[in-house]
């Protein structure tokens, strides 16, 4: 079956909700004594208990899933039930989970490969990585059918060496609920903490660096090249010669910066997020490697490999939507997605992130 994009068609039951109840509760590892705090509530991350393992909450977490949050500490994989249908993994195929994150899309994947298939699952994030790796040994997928590596999807010819191929291949862009909650990352205005934005905080500078070098000029051009941003030069003036170095210095100067402008609150809150958006592009140099990723993957394909892409903002998309077209032109792809597929209403009332997500493939040429 070949991928449509018509979702009728799909083979597979859409996940339900037991199936994340069971990823949660599975297998759970002997209870660590948990910090103590002041109060009813922890108030520090570092004391966040339920945060910092959410497999041992099963039962609340499912609480909280049903009321239409995704529980701090985990993330939930969006679109899995296209994205099954776009790839059709089958038996004895090798996969790459090419931004394993918190592994749900990879725990959906896996056992269609099986018996006989494997999946590699790659990630940046040296934080995030070996509790998504312990996750998944603890549901029993063992180094024969999983292989993870802590990298740069723009390593792929590495992987390509040591796998032979890839017949499925995803790539679910950006960052991942656990690094968004987590404020020491930096990822959010929402939480107080230093302003880094950096996927692997072991590697290049944090963003209140990369503003500290930048003039008022090159900041404006990087805050609308990123992000679009319609407010980049009133931005770039008020942030630019001051010192910057958490979360909310930022946000503090970027709502000062639309003060005059008199926007609506919801206009505030975008112009948020489009400037922390734009400098986590910079700081992770996201438009280089997707660029590079994008140009190595045919090679990497199998003949008849499937690729699957979920962007959620339109300088992923872009690229993403012309690398497919360029392969599709070369002969290097024999069909490719001919519009984006977006999330179901009722996945974007329940899960609020998979809003702004496109989904994109393509199918290598058999030759
Ligand atoms: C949206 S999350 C993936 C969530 C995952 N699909 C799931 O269902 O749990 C994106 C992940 O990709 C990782 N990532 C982003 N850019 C990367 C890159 N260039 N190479 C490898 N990993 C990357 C991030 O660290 C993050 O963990």
């Amino acid at each position: 079956m070949g991928p449509t994009g018509d979702l009728s068609a799909c083979p597979f039951p859409r996940p339900s909700p037991t199936t994340y109840h069971a990823y949660m509760t599975s297998d759970q590892p002997p209870r660590p004594r948990r910090p103590r705090y002041k109060g009813t509530h922890p108030r520090r991350y570092a004391e966040k208990y339920k945060e910092l393992a959410p497999e041992q909450h099963a039962a609340e977490l499912e609480k909280v899933a049903a009321r239409g949050h995704t529980p701090a500490g985990t993330h939930r994989p969006i679109m899995v039930a296209e994205i099954l249908e776009v790839l059709a993994p089958w038996p004895g195929e090798v996969a790459l989970d090419a931004t394993l994150g918190y592994g749900g899309h990879t725990r959906e994947l896996l056992p269609r490969l099986l018996p006989g298939g494997r999946l590699f699952g790659v990630d940046v994030d040296p934080l995030e990585l070996p509790r998504t790796e312990a996750r998944l040994r603890a549901l029993g997928f063992d180094d024969e059918v999983l292989q993870v590596r802590r990298m740069n999807f723009a390593g792929l010819p590495r992987l390509k060496a040591e796998s032979g191929g890839f017949d499925v291949v995803l790539a679910d862009l950006g960052v991942s609920s656990m690094q968004i909650d987590n404020p020491a990352r930096g990822f959010t205005w929402k939480a107080e903490g230093p302003l880094d934005l950096r996927l692997n905080p072991q590697r290049g500078r944090p963003a209140a660096e990369l503003l500290a070098s930048l003039d008022e000029v090159s900041l404006a051009e990087l805050l609308v090249e990123n992000s679009d941003e319609p407010h980049a030069a009133a931005i770039a003036r008020e942030v630019h010669g001051r010192e910057v170095r958490t979360t909310r210095d930022l946000a503090e100067r970027i709502r000062s910066a639309l003060r005059a402008e008199g926007l609506e609150e919801e206009e505030n809150k975008k112009a948020l997020q489009r400037t922390f958006q734009a400098l986590r592009i910079a700081v992770n140099d996201e438009f280089t490697v997707l660029d590079q990723f994008l140009s190595l993957l045919p090679g990497c394909l199998n003949p008849g490999g499937r690729v699957a892409i979920l962007t959620f903002h339109s300088g992923e998309d872009r690229r993403v939507k012309k690398a497919f077209l360029r392969g599709l032109r070369d002969g290097l792809y024999t069909q490719v997605a001919p519009d984006p597929i977006r999330a179901s209403s009722e996945e974007r009332h329940s899960n609020p992130r998979s809003t702004s997500a496109k989904l994109r493939w393509a199918r290598r040429s058999p030759g």
